[in-house]
């Protein structure tokens, strides 16, 4: 019975300078092996591996898609495999993982895993709270949001602010990544003004939310400053600088007014992500960014994401 590293290149060598004693490895694995031996100790070719033998597998290679494939057919459970580089997949490798810190102990687990990742899944991914949405599935979307706030943190002043809530996803993220920051919320609530080009089943997927609704899913509710109504016109006045704002309402002429509004009362360092700039089905995003830099006389510096609708984080 033993531990077990998949991969002999720096990531396998990393372990043992981060705490693993090499005399608790049994053998390396490698599907590419340079030699018979790595540091000292056997290196297998995976039909080698002695699955009944195996308590722990750590797999210290990049490769960790196919590695899981080809334990799955080895026959070696997921409890007794710990990938040490799973970021940006969707799913947590690690979550049915047992054997690791029954094994190595949570301070060594610790030790091994965090540096080898940016962010594991996203904080606002693995939590149980957020409910089935679209973005739950978004983990480029989620982990971009987690590390802008915290860029932000304490270093840009202002509030945060989304135009375009729905029913509260996205704004119950924000509030939650900055809770001692106001939120400002802007939605119709009702869908969307009409003549900005909704279809009635597009207009008829956007009703059922209410501003009660969305306040009540907020985790800290007491920060929240709700704004039903039409925008620009339910602004009532409103004076506030921004440090985040989140611009997310499809259609070409709110996109206009809320840039026109948002952009120049965004704190410097600030970041305003405009959701579905490379989304092909709502084209009028990305033309309303071309109408407001034609408006400004000037292209604003931005970053696209790749996350499922192609957002642009537009930074000041
Ligand atoms: C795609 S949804 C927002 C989704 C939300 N940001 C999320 O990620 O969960 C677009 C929202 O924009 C709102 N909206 C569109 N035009 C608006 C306007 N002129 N004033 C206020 N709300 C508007 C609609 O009511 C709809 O709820």
């Amino acid at each position: 019975m033993g531990i077990y590293v998949w991969g002999t290149g720096c990531g396998a060598s990393e372990l043992i300078s981060r705490g693993l004693e090499i005399r608790r490895i049994s053998a390396f694995v490698d599907s590419f092996p340079q030699g018979r031996d790595f540091l000292g100790r056997p290196v297998l070719r995976p039909e080698e591996l002695p699955v009944n033998n195996c308590e722990l597998l750590i797999v210290s290679s990049r490769h960790s898609g196919e590695i899981a494939g080809q334990c799955n057919r080895l026959g070696l459970a997921r409890e007794r495999i710990l990938f040490l580089k799973n970021h940006c997949r969707l799913e947590d490798m690690n979550a049915s993982c047992t054997a690791a810190e029954k094994l190595l102990g949570g301070e060594l687990l610790a030790r091994l895993l965090p540096r080898q990742m940016v962010i594991s899944t996203p904080e606002l991914l693995s939590s149980s709270a957020l409910p089935e949405s679209e973005l739950s599935g978004d983990y480029v979307r989620l982990s971009a949001l987690e590390l802008i706030c915290r860029r932000l943190d304490s270093k840009v002043p202002g509030a945060a602010a989304e135009l375009g809530v729905y029913r509260g996803d996205f704004a119950r993220c924000i509030n939650r990544l900055l809770p001692e920051r106001k939120l400002y919320l802007f939605d119709s609530f009702s869908g969307f003004e009409p003549g900005d080009g909704a279809e009635p089943a597009f207009q008829a997927a956007h009703e059922n939310t209410g501003a009660q609704a969305v306040l009540e899913r907020m985790p800290h509710p007491d920060m929240v400053r709700l704004y039903p109504g039409y925008f620009p016109a339910s602004l009532n006045g409103l004076e506030e600088r921004f440090c985040l704002v989140s611009l997310d309402v499809d259609f070409a002429r709110p996109t206009l007014e809320g840039l026109r509004w948002f952009w120049p009362r965004l704190n410097a360092g600030g970041c305003l992500l405009l959701h579905d700039w490379g989304n092909p089905e709502l084209p009028g995003v990305a033309q309303a960014l071309e109408q407001y830099e034609a408006e400004l006389g000037s292209h604003i510096p931005s970053l696209p994401l790749p996350d499922m609708k192609g957002s642009l984080a537009l930074c000041k």
